[in-house]
């Protein structure tokens, strides 16, 4: 079988101005969003407010999540607004269904989600595609990593992509939220589970970044309209690996995330070379080579390798001791992910055993 779907209607927009007007915020909305981004437009706007920044910086734990479904039943509303990074879109779509106990329970595989409530999802960074996933993800206390609860019923109705709001973004979050972007269209293209409609947006996705980052490399300022291609190459990326999946660069950056509190654009960055060498080495079919023709045809014949030289010079990698982590966390890591991230490692190009994945993690300390 062959199928791809986008759930969202996608509007792209110039400002926050333009969206209140657009969908009318009233009293029986929830905006769901953080300080930084919401506090100057408040006078404008006449609904139910939650500052996921009051609830603790970071990413955030389901004791976290649970708070603020608790204090968000304490309003009246029909619709939810999610407005924010990555972590606020993700809570924003739990928000949207019905959850009176623990939201650990979805996460789990223990309680049915059912949708009571329109929601749209507003992205504030140029990486998670949450905007058009119907993924939520989540370190689940006792757990020790973060884990994603995929369900149908988390797809926003509407996927609002604001340019303003990216324009103040600092310059490290543009980088590592884009490289996420980019490792979600590397890693859609690669999946097993990819379509020829898929890959078709994982490219797009794949050539505006790289491109953007080979223009920021030579010229060091962040234009705004280089902000406004990455936005939309994130949302493709998005729908891409809402439909084909991320694989095993996700998968053995979430340990990491999760354990020693590395955001996640930052904890891909650690594996995504490191995973792509070994795909290189152990390719399986002409999938490998179609992805490496993008970059030929982008720059040459050794374009592929010309990349990888983008990749490790736009962000320089800090090996792993640096964040305390040892030996013995890289053994602790691989089990996790054998055992936890099954829903990403079933996506990935070649699958990579417990004892490859301890290579790998040691190789990066
Ligand atoms: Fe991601």
């Amino acid at each position: 079988m062959n199928s791809f779907k986008i759930i969202p209607v996608i509007t792209h927009i110039e400002t926050f101005a333009e969206f209140i007007k657009l969908f009318e915020l009233s009293g029986s909305d929830l905006l769901l969003s953080e300080h930084a981004v919401i506090d100057k437009h408040i006078g404008d706007m006449d609904c139910h407010i939650i500052f996921r920044d009051d609830y603790g910086i970071g990413e955030p734990t389901s004791t976290i999540i649970n708070e603020i479904i608790g204090i968000a039943s304490g309003y009246n509303y029909n619709r939810v607004i999610g407005i924010g990074g990555g972590s606020v879109l993700d809570i924003a779509k739990l928000l949207a269904i019905e959850c009176n106990g623990d939201c650990a329970l979805f996460f789990t595989n223990k309680l049915e989600a059912i949708r009571n409530r329109s929601l749209i999802l507003v992205p504030t960074t140029c990486g998670t595609g949450s905007e058009v996933t119907n993924i939520s993800i989540a370190a689940i206390e006792g757990k020790n990593v973060k884990i994603g609860f995929a369900h149908d019923s988390l797809y926003a109705d509407n996927a609002v992509l604001i340019n303003e709001l990216l324009y103040s973004l600092p310059r490290r979050i543009f980088l590592l939220s884009s490289l996420d972007a980019l490792v979600h269209a590397v890693e859609s293209f690669l999946s097993p589970k990819a379509t020829t409609i898929s890959r078709m947006f994982s490219e797009n996705a794949i050539k505006t970044i790289v491109l953007g980052y080979e223009r920021l490399l030579a010229d060091n300022t962040i234009q705004d309209e280089l902000i406004e291609s990455f936005l939309t190459a994130a949302n493709y990326a998005g729908i891409a690996f809402s439909n084909a999946g991320c694989g095993q660069i996700h998968a053995m950056a979430y340990p990491i995330g999760g354990d020693f509190h590395v955001p996640h654009g930052e904890a891909n960055h650690q594996l995504f070379i490191a995973v792509l060498d070994y795909y290189r080495m152990h390719s399986i079919d002409n999938v490998f080579k179609q992805f490496t023709d993008i970059f030929d045809c982008l720059f040459g014949r050794t374009g592929y390798d010309y990349f990888i030289n983008i990749i490790e010079h736009i962000i320089k990698r800090k090996p792993l001791s640096l964040y305390g982590i040892t030996a013995k966390d890289c053994e602790r890591f691989a089990y996790i992910v054998k055992e936890s991230q099954q829903r990403l490692t079933s996506n990935a190009y070649v699958n990579i055993s417990e004892s490859e994945m301890i290579e790998i993690y040691k190789s990066l300390l």
